[in-house]
């Protein structure tokens, strides 16, 4: 069901606020206004240890030794919560991975630390999200 409300907001705030939305490319306020509050729910999912799903990606030097093999390792031991990983060679010397896990936003946040700080991890970020209502 679709309610309709309307806010009070300072006039430079929301002039900026269009300035901003329309160079996102959104047709309107309330769409951009529905995905902020979208992205405060899927915060508080993440912030209440709720079930999430998080993509980390990390760009890592192979050439490492023993890196390929740590990185395998922490996931086969997280296997509960990879659900899958994929793999690019991006150059001679460095890889792409993106890793997706499911599971509860602490042990997926440990998971993702415990590969960002290995060394010959070059960079790496993690995202977190759900449907704003947890995931079962
Ligand atoms: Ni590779």
């Amino acid at each position: 069901m679709l309610i309709r409300t309307g806010i009070s907001l300072d006039s430079e705030l929301l002039r900026r606020f269009d300035r901003v939305i329309c160079k996102r490319g959104y047709k309107n306020r309330s769409e951009a206004i529905r995905d902020l509050v979208r992205d405060y729910a899927v915060a508080e999912d993440v912030e209440e240890d709720r079930t999430v799903v998080g993509t980390l990606t990390l760009v890592y030097d192979h050439h490492r030794p023993k890196l390929s093999a740590q990185l395998l390792a922490v996931q086969h031991h997280a296997q509960a919560l990879v659900l899958a990983a994929t793999h690019v060679h991006l150059d001679r010397k460095h890889c792409l991975e993106v890793v997706l896990m499911k599971g509860r936003s602490s042990q997926v946040r440990r998971i993702a630390d415990q590969i960002l700080t290995l060394r010959g991890v070059k960079h790496g970020k993690l995202v977190l999200t759900t449907r704003g209502k947890g995931l079962a």
